[in-house]
């Protein structure tokens, strides 16, 4: 079996035009991952983003790089990365969560933050959602 690494990261938006950026994103993301072998989601919270990339070892990491210097985000922090043996998102060549979906799964979430004390929380209730 190949190796499959997952990175989980936070990040600091800098959207000027969030809407329309954003689903620029997911436009490339999932053309470019679907060539990859990379699954993953998405979330942003106005904010900040939050995303799980998982693929191939050298193509999570490779794209991971490429991720960090991306100019619509910066301050990114990654919070888990590990190996695994099976993708929590084998369907999903990028897919966008809102907060419609982690508030059946969260439910003390009165909202959808990443800040610190709300990141792992809503990260856990998200690696749920496909499970
Ligand atoms: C929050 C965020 C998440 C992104 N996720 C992905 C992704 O999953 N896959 C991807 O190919 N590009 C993703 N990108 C875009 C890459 O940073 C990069 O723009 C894209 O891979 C094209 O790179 P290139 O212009 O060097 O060819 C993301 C960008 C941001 C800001």
């Amino acid at each position: 079996m190949s190796d499959l690494l997952t990175i989980s990261y936070r990040s600091l938006a800098r959207l000027r035009e969030p809407t329309s950026q954003l689903q620029a994103i997911l436009k490339e993301s999932r053309r470019r991952n679907a060539e990859l072998g990379i699954t993953g989601i998405l979330l942003f919270d106005g904010t900040y983003f939050m995303q799980t990339i998982e693929g191939p070892l050298d193509n999570s990491a490779t794209l991971f790089a490429r991720i960090v210097e991306d100019g619509r985000h910066d301050e990114v922090v990654p919070f888990g990365v590990a190996k695994i043996a099976t993708r929590a998102f084998p369907d999903w060549t990028m897919e966008l969560i809102g907060p419609e979906v982690t508030a059946d799964i969260v439910p003390d979430m009165e909202e959808f933050d990443f800040t610190d004390r709300r990141l792992r929380l809503v990260h856990k209730a998200v690696m749920n959602i496909a499970a």
